[in-house]
């Protein structure tokens, strides 16, 4: 090499300083993103496995959760064979569906499904008679007894207890749990006492006044529940 060859720059200190500092910017950087980005997915996972629990478990708001006797409700001023209707009982929030099967048979659910609570829809054409079906996760239920058929609902629907009346006019009288019958919620909600109840006729010394009891329409009692629960 002679004396007037370009001489390779030498290397400067504070170059290699800043290039090192750079490096470990980027380098804390990818650290930090992948670290929020962990944490955001374990929120969210967190999220929703609590809000799958809080359901499971009961913790929300579920029909029949009530023991006390909700208001009669008139749903509708008929509902024909192979009919269903939305309706919202006991509370304004509550979704409801009452359907009448081909055989006049006439039974009432919630209608939040008991996985993770999404809407149950009638299927009328499905199976023999129906069949009540949740799209979110294909949770399907029994029309004639609200227990589950398919899909991963852990249980079967709640029901709402639907009398009928001389003039073909449905109302909903109250409520049942899953795995209720519906004599047994009317009882549990209305009291132990009323004729067709376990209660009824036991005598015993009378308890406190407590507040009235609500009659439904016409004063339809177990009777009637049994009747809803069989027709
Ligand atoms: Fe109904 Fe999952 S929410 S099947």
């Amino acid at each position: 090499m002679s004396v007037t060859d370009p001489q390779p720059p030498a290397p400067d200190p504070r170059a290699d300083a800043a290039q090192e500092a750079l490096r470990d910017r980027i380098a804390a950087d990818s650290l930090t993103t992948r670290r929020d980005y962990l944490r955001i997915v374990a929120t969210v996972s967190g999220g929703l496995a609590v809000g799958g629990v809080a359901v499971a478990s009961g913790i929300l708001h579920r029909h029949g959760d009530s023991d006390g006797a909700p208001e009669p409700k008139k749903v509708a001023d008929r509902i024909e064979p192979g009919e269903s209707l939305a309706f919202r009982y006991p509370g304004d929030e509550d979704r409801a569906i009452a359907v009448r099967m081909d055989d006049g048979t006439l039974a009432g659910y919630s209608a939040v499904c008991t996985h993770l609570a999404c809407a149950v829809l009638w299927r009328k054409e499905r199976g023999s008679e129906g069949e009540l079906y949740c799209p979110c996760h294909e949770g399907i239920f029994d029309a004639r007894t609200g227990e589950v058929t398919a899909g991963p609902p852990p249980r079967g629907l709640p029901k709402v207890i639907l009398v009928e009346q001389v003039d073909g006019s449905v109302w909903a009288i109250g409520t049942a749990r899953s795995g209720e019958s519906l004599v047994e919620g009317f009882c549990r909600q209305n009291g132990d006492d009323r004729p067709g109840c376990p209660g009824f006729g036991a005598g015993g010394p009378a308890g406190p006044a407590g507040p009235a009891r609500k009659t439904a329409p016409s004063g339809p009692g177990p009777k009637a529940a049994e009747r809803s629960e069989r027709t």
